[in-house]
């Protein structure tokens, strides 16, 4: 083994009462692909802000190119080649493509004046490193996620940077920006750099990564290499329980719909749509980014009211506006983008768990704090959110668990007809096969499900019926028993 760049010895961190970690260590090596695979909540995302110097731990210490620290300066982190590509970038949106990518070193180089020129043939030498083909003088907020965050990448590698890690970088990508993107990380990992990787796609996992570091609760299971792992092994590890990859969807009875479009359009979205979902039945919407498919969604709830085409409930025609009038009809819609949609960051737990139920909550129209305590309570050990106090803030819940937050407000409302639309992305793979069983409760109480996904595997454990909908129509409608994961998958992408 070669020296290693950098090691966590002993580290301890907490927040409050909450142990995010203890007594964790981790190596990484020069050109390597490391992953950091755990439920959610068990605290990789800390951990990659103490390497960073964004939080400072408890206790331990970080030796960083051979010199050991008790923290990591932001500054030093950087100076020591330590990159961070976050979710949302960190871009400049109204900056052009090299202006975003050159800024840093500018800024590293104290310059005070800055040709345009100069940057340019900065930017275009970083794109090239990573083989992107990128318009530098665009607009970054223009830009598609997957090429936002090809630009961050190029900024990374600017700063003779020797660890880039990618905090699940895949989430918001289509299948095929996901593979480009694979195609960069193997470029860095040729050219000597080390990256660590999280992510809760188990095939992404055993795909793009050399070795496998497990965490659970804020302490270490095992470290290995990825050989040596299958989807079984890391899900028992991880969570200690069995992989399940068998369908839980049953057949039901083709009574009266509960929901019927008909010829539904949405000009510039989707057009021609039509329907039906039965009670009790878990019906799936496969498609891509970009396919249709989250406007259709918004359109059933009242969000982007169609403009063409009738929606029926139980027979009748209705209209459906505005989400208000979407609740009114008993729908309850979980949104692709939890953080601009659905949750209000800086409220308890609580009170957006009961958020849209104030009713069952409330006395003679006063709100009643220990029944919506109780509530919540309810919630979180149903969903197995992972907090000690449901008063906490959203904003204190690691990404999963914050997704589960949304489910349980939809829930609670009581819903008819529930759309989940990719209810579980970043959600790991314990509360994945968690949230299917759950879907499936519902569905068994009546309600008509619409399952709105790209990832296979969910919509074949979930659905025995689904449609697909690329560039805004509906292609044809399957029964998942004729499909495995890859073909699907391929399906998908053809
Ligand atoms: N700023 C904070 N304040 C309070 N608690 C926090 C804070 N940051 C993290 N935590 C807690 O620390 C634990 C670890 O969180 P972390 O975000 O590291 O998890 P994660 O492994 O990245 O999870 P996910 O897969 O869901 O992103 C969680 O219990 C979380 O609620
Ligand atoms: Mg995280």
């Amino acid at each position: 083994m070669p020296e290693c760049l950098l090691e966590l010895r002993g580290i301890y961190k907490s927040f409050g009462g909450v142990k995010a970690l203890q007594d964790i260590n981790l190596k990484v090596y020069p050109g390597e692909v490391l992953c950091l695979a755990g439920e959610n909540g068990c605290g990789k995302s800390t951990m990659i802000k103490i390497i960073s110097g964004f939080y400072t731990p408890d206790s331990g210490s970080i030796i960083l190119n051979g010199t050991e620290y008790d923290h990591m300066e932001l500054r030093e982190a950087i100076k020591g080649g330590i990159q961070v590509v976050y979710q949302d970038f960190s871009i400049f949106p109204n900056l052009t493509v090299y202006e975003n990518i050159a800024v840093n070193t500018m800024v590293v180089q104290r310059r005070k004046i800055v040709k345009k020129k100069e940057m340019k043939e900065i930017a275009k030498g970083a794109l090239a490193r990573i083989g992107a083909d990128i318009p530098l003088g665009e607009t970054v907020g223009n830009l598609s996620v997957a090429n936002k965050q090809l630009v961050a990448i190029a900024r990374a590698i600017l700063n003779d940077s020797k660890i880039i890690i990618f905090d699940e970088p895949t989430s918001a990508l289509t299948n095929k920006e996901t593979k480009e993107l694979f195609r960069v990380i193997r470029g860095l990992r040729e050219s000597g750099i080390a990256c660590i990787f999280v992510s809760h796609k188990l095939d992404e996992m055993l795909d793009i990564c050399d070795r496998v570091s497990v965490i659970s609760n804020g302490k270490n299971v095992i470290d290995g290499d990825m050989k040596d792992f299958d989807k079984k092994k890391l899900v028992y590890y991880m969570t200690g329980k069995e992989y399940n990859d068998r369908s839980l969807a049953s057949d039901v009875e083709k009574t009266e719909p509960v929901l019927e479009l008909d010829n539904l359009g949405l000009t510039g979205f989707f057009r021609n749509i039509s329907f039906c979902v039965y009670p009790g039945e878990v019906l799936g919407i496969t498609g891509l980014l970009g396919s249709g498919r989250t406007e259709l969604a918004k359109a059933i709830y009242g969000l982007m009211p169609a403009d063409s085409g009738q929606i029926k409930i139980k027979g009748k025609p209705v209209e459906i506006r505005s989400a208000t009038q979407g609740l009114m009809h008993h729908i309850a819609y979980v949104p692709e983008d939890r953080l601009t949609e659905a949750l209000f960051m800086e409220q308890s737990i609580t009170r957006n768990i009961v958020i849209e139920s104030m009713g069952d909550v409330s006395a003679r129209g006063i709100f009643d704090t220990q029944k919506a305590h109780k509530s919540a309570l309810d919630w979180v050990k149903q969903l197995r959110i992972k907090t000690d106090e449901p008063a906490n803030k959203v904003s204190t819940l690691s990404g999963g668990n914050q997704q589960k937050v949304v489910l349980s407000k939809c829930l609670m409302t009581k819903p008819e007809i529930l759309i989940l639309n990719c209810p579980t992305v970043g959600v790991d793979i314990g509360s994945k096969m968690d949230i299917s069983i759950l879907i499936q409760d519902i569905a068994k109480q009546g309600v008509a499900v619409i399952l709105i996904s790209d990832d296979s595997n969910e919509i074949l454990t979930n659905c025995r019926r689904f449609l697909m909908i690329k560039n805004g129509e509906i292609q044809n409608e399957y029964n998942s028993e004729e499909f495995t994961e890859s073909s699907l998958y391929s399906e998908l992408i053809r």
